[in-house]
């Protein structure tokens, strides 16, 4: 049982939470990852630490509310019981001291990509940022992003913060201008890391991605989150959740994310007719 010490909201459907989990807490490196059960009728989901205070012994989580269980889950009052939260899972990022790196963050995956950006800050990289978002609204942690990057690039796909456009033309501008890149992370949705893995490949910058993956047990016993990476079948929660990209085969992955879509809409439409519970 873990205690939803604080909600806030930062953006139309995306949330932060404050959990009690010292333990975790304690243990957590960047690229981590918890699995949470709400309660007893409830599935288990992967959530990334975005954030940790060791001294209060709490975990941060921000959670983008887009199906049943995050809905429940940011609809929750602080002082609310989780069932069940398992943790530090999934092995940390490989920090190491490179010169110029490139974080890419699309929508809520900024959330798992701020302690990894912060984590290669810490050790002395150059890090350029590029955050991106359909809208404005969409587009969270700019400040956090700020303070740690020698650069931050905001990107929206309609032109209401930032630059009007995508990482990927972002990426390409830091390429024209001869800026030697030694590593890309990038972390959101499938569909852009895909193109941010093929376009960085052209100029063979290694590029890291964290899978967000269909997720069941999370100790690599269901097989429900694997991948083919380099052609062989990986689970990201035991061996990711971070890959090389150019490994990767992402039309597999992105036919697999859609697979229960049907179902999942199903789910959400009950929960909402039944006004919010459970
Ligand atoms: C290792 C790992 C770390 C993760 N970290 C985070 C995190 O820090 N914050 C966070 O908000 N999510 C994170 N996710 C994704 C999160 O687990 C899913 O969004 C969640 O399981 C959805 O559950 P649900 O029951 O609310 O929605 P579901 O009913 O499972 O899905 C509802 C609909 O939303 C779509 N959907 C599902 N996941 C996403 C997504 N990530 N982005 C866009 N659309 C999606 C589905 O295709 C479906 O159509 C992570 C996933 C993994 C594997
Ligand atoms: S979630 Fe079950 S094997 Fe990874």
């Amino acid at each position: 049982m873990a205690r939803l010490q604080a909600i806030k909201r930062l953006s139309e459907s995306v949330y932060r939470l404050t959990v009690a989990a010292p333990e975790i807490a304690a243990k957590h490196q960047p690229g981590q990852f918890i699995v949470l059960r709400i309660d007893a009728a409830g599935e288990r989901i992967p959530l990334t630490i975005a954030d940790k205070n060791t001294d209060a012994g709490t975990i941060d989580l921000i959670v983008q509310a887009v199906g049943k269980t995050t809905r429940q889950l940011v609809d929750l009052p602080a002082g609310a019981d989780i069932l069940d939260l398992a943790g530090p899972l999934g092995l940390p990022t490989q920090i190491t001291k490179l010169g110029t790196v490139v974080m890419i963050g699309g929508g809520v995956g900024a959330a798992p990509l701020y302690p990894i950006a912060r984590g290669f800050q810490q050790i002395g990289n150059k890090v350029i940022t590029i955050l991106g978002a359909r809208n404005k609204d969409l587009l969270i942690l700019p400040a956090e992003f700020a303070e740690l990057s020698d650069e931050l690039i905001l990107m929206t796909d309609d032109g209401s913060l930032g630059e009007k456009g995508l990482v990927t033309h972002a990426l390409q501008k830091l390429i024209d201008q001869k800026i030697e890149i030694k590593k890309v992370v990038a972390i959101g949705p499938l569909i852009m890391m895909k193109f941010v893995t093929e376009l960085a490949g052209k100029y063979g910058i290694p590029t890291v991605v964290s899978l967000n993956s269909l997720m069941i047990d999370g100790t690599g016993m269901c097989g429900g989150c694997r991948v083919r990476v380099g052609g062989e079948t990986k689970f990201t929660c035991v061996h990711g959740p971070e890959f090389d990209g150019q490994q990767v085969d992402f039309d597999t992955l992105l036919k697999r994310a859609n697979i229960y879509k049907h179902e999942e809409q199903c789910r959400l439409e009950a929960y909402l007719k039944r006004g919010g519970h459970g």
